[in-house]
């Protein structure tokens, strides 16, 4: 692997347009569980808490396990150093932008600026009625399903759940980023669900070389991927940032 990861840092510093694709995996070292995998968060919850029409039929089950999932566990969660060493090579011009099928804001608290949210952001719930916006520490989550304030409907996360449309704006920007990247890190995604799980083979399409870092093989591994850095995220993005130092 060593090689490889000579190989991958000669890859980053000769890039001009890499992106990065990530998932669940990259926060697990916050403290955030993955979806799938041993312990993962559908062996523990029933997605259905997730799908649309479920939602809006039994809000107040849903809200239960997304509260427990999204709100009591995630909230609490810090950026970690595989989210820091992305931020920091946003600012050093390495990293173009980050594609991220995460809803757990660590991206951006880690000081990453150009963040295209395939499946949206927890930070906010939105009135199904009245389509005002509130942040969860306004609204008091111990009265499930939680009310919007001006007309009682039922705030949703504003997430994207299963049945639900992407947000076309981060759909757009991150197909662009894709066709156009030279180089596309995937960090730490099954690529199970898609339209999301498209991107990084849409850049593939395109030419880009793709780096996957992962601590088990994806879809991925064995089809698009020319450079699979098995490990944790932050310990594999530690150790290219400490060959990039030396080379720059
Ligand atoms: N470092 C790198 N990769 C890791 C680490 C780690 N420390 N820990 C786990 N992984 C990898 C797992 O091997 C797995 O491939 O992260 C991946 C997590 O996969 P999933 O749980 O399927 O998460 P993700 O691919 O992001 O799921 C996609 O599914 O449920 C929906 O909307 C949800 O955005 C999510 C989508």
């Amino acid at each position: 692997m060593k090689n490889d990861l000579q190989k991958v840092a000669e890859l980053i510093l000769n890039s001009e347009s890499m992106i990065a694709f990530t998932g669940a995996g990259v926060s697990v070292e916050s403290g955030i569980p993955p979806f799938r995998g041993p312990n993962g968060l559908w062996s523990k919850y029933d997605p259905k808490c997730l799908d649309l029409d479920f939602f809006y039929a039994e809000p107040e089950e849903s809200w239960k396990a997304i509260k427990s999932i999204f709100y009591d566990f995630f909230g609490k969660a810090k950026y970690n150093k595989a989210h820091e060493i992305l931020a920091r090579w946003e600012e050093r011009g390495v990293l173009k932008s980050i594609v991220t099928q995460n809803i757990d804001n660590l991206h951006q608290e880690a000081g990453s600026k150009s963040v295209f949210e395939f499946h949206g952001n927890s930070q906010k719930l939105i009135c199904a009625a009245c389509e005002q916006v509130f942040l969860p520490k306004e609204i008091d989550l111990e009265k499930l399903p939680p009310l919007c304030p001006n007309d009682k409907s039922i705030l949703k996360p504003d997430f994207v759940f299963f049945g639900e449309g992407i947000p076309e704006n981060a759909y757009r920007k991150s197909l662009l980023a894709a066709q156009s990247a030279d180089v596309v890190l995937i960090i730490g995604t099954t690529g199970e669900v898609y339209p999301a799980a498209s991107i990084p083979i849409e850049a593939k399409r395109n030419g880009a070389t793709i780096v996957e870092i992962n601590t088990e093989k994806s879809n991925y591994t064995d089809s698009i991927t020319d450079f699979f850095l098995q490990g944790k995220a932050g310990e594999i993005l530690g150790e290219l940032e400490e060959i990039i130092i030396v080379k720059v």
